[in-house]
């Protein structure tokens, strides 16, 4: 990158942090709500989670994949169900709707996983507390 890019690049984050980032948090728009979590906790503090999630995911896939070793705390479907959002109809979402919890974030940030192109989107109904509070 030259120093412009970069110049360019750090504007944008800030920009993103600054506004809509917090700002959506706490709006009504499009932003993920984090009350969607059935229960909880996550596996990490929210902040945690926010900046490590990515890492998670993919340690957890390498693990699984490669060596067999599965954690079902850490699972994508674990993660999925208890972050299900749901519509008017009581329906939980999928991810191509703007709503999903993965994906408004990363409508603002413009990255855009293919994690969903084989992993469900949604939970498995229905949802109870056991399921999102235990393992599965
Ligand atoms: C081409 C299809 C495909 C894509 C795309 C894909 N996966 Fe997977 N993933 C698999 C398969 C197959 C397995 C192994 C079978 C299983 O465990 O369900 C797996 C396993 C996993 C696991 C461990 C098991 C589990 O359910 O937690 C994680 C975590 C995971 N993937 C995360 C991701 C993430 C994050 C992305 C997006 C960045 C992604 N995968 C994209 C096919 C895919
Ligand atoms: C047992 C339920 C549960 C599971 C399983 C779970 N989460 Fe969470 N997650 C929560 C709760 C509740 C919060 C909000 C915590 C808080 O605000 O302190 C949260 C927060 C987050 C946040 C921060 C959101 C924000 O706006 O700050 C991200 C990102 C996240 N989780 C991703 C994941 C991923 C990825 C997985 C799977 C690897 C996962 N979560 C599994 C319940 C869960
Ligand atoms: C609080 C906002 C937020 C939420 C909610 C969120 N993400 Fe992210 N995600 C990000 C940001 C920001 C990035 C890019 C920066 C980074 O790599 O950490 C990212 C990056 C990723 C990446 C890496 C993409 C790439 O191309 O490298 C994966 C995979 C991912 N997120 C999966 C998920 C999944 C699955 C969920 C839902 C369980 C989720 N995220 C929810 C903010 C979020």
């Amino acid at each position: 990158m030259g120093p412009l890019t970069t110049a360019v690049a750090v504007v944008a984050m800030a920009v993103f942090f600054i506004s809509g980032f917090g700002e959506g948090r706490s709006s009504d728009n499009a932003q993920p709500a984090v009350t969607s979590a059935t229960t909880g906790p996550c596996l990490l503090p929210a902040p945690d989670m926010r900046r490590r999630h990515k890492d998670l995911l993919f340690e957890e896939r390498t693990k699984a994949v490669r060596q067999g070793d599965r954690n079902p705390e850490a699972s994508l479907s674990r993660c999925i169900t208890c972050h299900a959002v749901f519509d008017e109809a009581a329906q939980p979402i999928a991810y191509d709707d703007e709503r999903h919890f993965c994906r408004a974030c990363h409508l603002q940030v413009a990255v855009a996983p293919d994690c969903f192109t084989c992993h469900r989107s949604t939970p498995v109904m229905p949802v109870t507390p056991i399921q999102t509070g235990g393992t599965q």
